[in-house]
């Protein structure tokens, strides 16, 4: 750790310097290009600004970082290093699945490699900061940054959430850390009202600090230094305004001691929001909740000074903002090394094939066996394949930082280096696939494309377009066997095309090594093993659904149909839920051991014996619900608590061991305290959600 005097250099800094230090300016302003993810402004860069703030988003190459640093470095007075920022959440160069995907896999440490190898491409050009892992609770399909999250279960995104921060930064942030991982957006992002994006957002405390805090509290505590504030209200301040939000709850309750930065422009949105009056009163109001870093909103740079100057912002307040952001750049080992990451290795690191192997390998554990009627799957004689999808290479999906879809292999070319298949380009026409009869099997890939999901990509229809439904239907009415393999950003209403597709398969978009994953999976080479974290409506109007439901006072059963909680119009259920995702094997739950009394806080140690009865060695993952039967508060009738990822050979019975910890059974209560109760859990143990073996365990004070 490099002995600098942090308190030395604040004290050296003019009121211009410190407020530089918390300003970030796109990397535009330096260079001539640079990625734009957020409305850009006219704003008026003048030299000082530029040689006075303190980080750049957005510069996509080592070269123009080094160049800029170098710049920055001689015509800055006080010499502080920049730190360079970006958006990579889902792989640098080389492509992973989307977030959403990759938590399919069920596989921390998967996940965990994932963000290292990211990490190392994005260290080798240019890159010192990720704002990942977005770390944003998902429940309504029609909100298009699904994508970017772990999907609806608070604890597996507690879990994962941890395994990027890991992954980016090692045990804990230093100079040997590759990236320094910001966690986004703080808080409930995910809830924004109608699934529409940026919009309203209102929940609970109580449900903030149950479903949302844990993951931002998991990738803190694992070690993440910099929280994004999102851009959306909570109780009716914006949170980028909202200091019970920034400082009561993120740095004392959760513990948070490193950087604040808001979202791109949120500060000045205020205005927008109708909380500012201007950019002064904006800055005012962001600075002292708690907001260290004004990204790219000017507000902190034309208006904090005066705010200094006439009392209204506390020159310590600023100190201790100032300091925060210096502590970052030390612990990083930004003032001995300042252009760490900034040399350009490219050559040696970007697409090699370490990379590509382990993007392959998560890609073949995030896509998802939906549907597989009378194991038509996997293929094995001749097929034709069809869709918009077989020549697109639109596999990346949104956020995919310096992905280059033109390196990826297109479905086309990896299938049809295959004799048995025939490739059908853009099957317009229905007779098209008529003169193939011949063929008795037809792939269609279809789905949405990149640009359909991310931010500012909320939709009001979920479903298939119509000429895709149409293709599927009409192979099917022809007499084809249809296997539908569906690129989507989202949970999409595919109800249309479920009961005309044999077999369904949820390929996300599964970046670089998407192609040659989906065609081992459709053959066999390998056996899909994923399981879906959000579930999936058979209506847009079933909208937000998610598993961790409520009973309700008056709930559906098959006792009663009237004056119940349902629908007159669709069932209550998703089309398919959290847990789902098959394999090609046979495997089951054979027997479940567990003690049947625990002391409260006490761990729950689970047996468990999995059956594979097919040639077909197996992942399966091992999930454990438990259903609180009586509390304090409301409890859904299934939560997520434990789950275990395994392998299981041929023709084998296995034993193995799960453990839930103690504090799982608790929640937080309406005092907003963490609370175990005595009483009946019911625990399901299964490899999905709805066919388990299920004991009652009683918890004694
Ligand atoms: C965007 C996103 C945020 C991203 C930031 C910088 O608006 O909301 O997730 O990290 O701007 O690109």
């Amino acid at each position: 750790m490099s002995n600098i005097n942090l308190q030395e250099i604040l004290n050296s800094l003019s009121i211009e310097e410190k407020v530089g230090q918390l300003v970030q300016l796109a990397g535009v302003y330096y260079i001539n290009q640079s990625e734009i993810t957020g409305p850009l402004a006219k704003f008026d860069i003048t030299d000082t600004h530029k040689f006075t703030a303190g980080s750049i988003i957005g510069v996509n190459n080592a070269k123009d970082a080094y160049a800029i640093q170098t710049e920055y470095l001689e015509k800055s007075r006080h010499k502080i290093p920049l730190l360079f920022m970006a958006d990579v959440i889902h792989g640098s160069h080389t492509m992973y699945p989307i977030p959403l995907g990759m938590a399919c896999s069920f596989n921390p440490e998967l996940i965990e490699g994932m963000a290292r190898n990211s990490a190392k491409e994005a260290a080798a050009t240019g890159v010192q900061v990720t704002f990942s892992p977005m770390a944003d609770l998902a429940r309504d399909a029609r909100w298009g940054r699904n994508m970017e999250t772990n999907g609806e279960d608070p604890y597996l995104n507690k879990v994962l959430s941890s395994s990027y921060v890991k992954g980016y930064q090692g045990n804990t942030l230093s100079s040997k850390s590759e990236l320094i991982s910001c966690v986004k957006h703080f808080a409930g992002y995910g809830l924004v009202e109608a699934g529409r994006e940026y919009n309203y957002v209102d929940i609970s405390k109580r449900v903030l600090n149950e479903y949302h805090y844990p993951a931002y509290k998991s990738a803190i505590d694992s070690g993440a230094k910099m929280v994004m504030s999102a851009f959306n209200t909570i109780e009716s301040i914006p949170a980028t305004a909202n200091e019970g939000l920034l400082k009561s709850d993120l740095r004392e309750k959760l513990g948070f001691d490193g950087v604040v930065i808001s979202d791109w422009a949120a500060v000045t949105e205020l205005i927008n929001h109708k909380l500012a009056a201007d950019f002064k009163d904006a800055a005012k109001q962001c600075a002292n909740a708690g907001v260290d870093i004004d990204m790219m909103s000017m507000a902190y740079l034309t208006e904090l000074e005066t705010l200094i100057n006439n009392g209204e912002v506390d020159i310590k307040l600023i100190d201790e903002m100032v300091m925060n952001v210096l502590k970052l750049k030390k612990d990083y080992g930004l003032f001995e090394d300042p252009f760490k990451n900034l040399i350009d290795k490219s050559e040696q690191v970007v697409g090699n094939e370490e990379l590509l192997i382990n993007a392959k390998q998560v890609a073949d554990e995030s896509i998802v066996l939906l549907k597989n009627n009378e194991n038509v799957l996997p293929l094995t004689s001749k097929y034709a394949i069809v869709g918009h999808h077989v020549t697109s290479r639109d596999y990346n999906g949104p956020w995919s930082w310096q992905g280059d879809i033109s390196k990826n292999e297109s479905i086309k070319e990896v299938f049809s280096a295959n004799p048995n298949v025939t490739v059908i380009e853009e099957a317009t026409k229905i007779i098209d696939i008529q003169d193939y009869e011949y063929i008795d099997t037809v792939v269609a890939f279809v789905g949405e494309k990149s640009n359909e999901s991310g931010e500012a990509k909320s939709k009001t229809d979920i479903k298939l377009n119509s000429n895709e439904i149409e293709l599927i239907k009409t192979l099917k009415m022809i007499g084809k066997k249809v296997i539908t393999v569906v690129f989507a950003g989202r949970p999409l209403d595919i109800a249309d095309i479920e009961m005309y597709s044999d077999a369904i398969v949820y390929a996300w978009f599964s970046g670089t090594k998407a192609a040659q994953s989906i065609y081992d999976i459709l053959t066999g080479v390998v056996n899909p093993s994923a399981k879906l974290t959000m579930s999936f409506p058979r209506a847009v109007g079933q909208c937000p659904i998610y598993y961790n439901s409520y009973s309700t006072g008056r709930p559906l059963s098959k006792a009663i149909d009237t004056y119940v909680s349902k629908y007159i119009d669709q069932s209550n259920s998703p089309l398919y839920t959290f847990g789902d995702g098959l394999t090609y094997s046979d495997v089951k739950v054979t027997n479940v051991d567990l003690k049947e009394s625990l002391s409260i806080g006490q761990d729950l140690t689970i047996k468990v014996e999995l059956k594979n009865s097919s040639s077909m060695e197996a992942k399966e993952v091992i999930q454990v619900y438990i259903n609180d039967l009586v509390a304090s508060v409301i409890r859904p009738d299934n939560e997520l608590k434990a789950f275990k990822k395994v392998n299981i050979a041929a023709n084998t019975t296995t034993s193995y061991e799960i453990t839930v910890n103690g504090n799982e059974f608790g929640f937080i209560g309406s005092d907003l305290e963490h609370r175990i109760e005595a009483g009946e859990f019911e625990i399901k143990v299964g490899l999905n959600m709805t066919d388990t073996i299920n004991k009652i365990v009683r918890m004694e004070k």
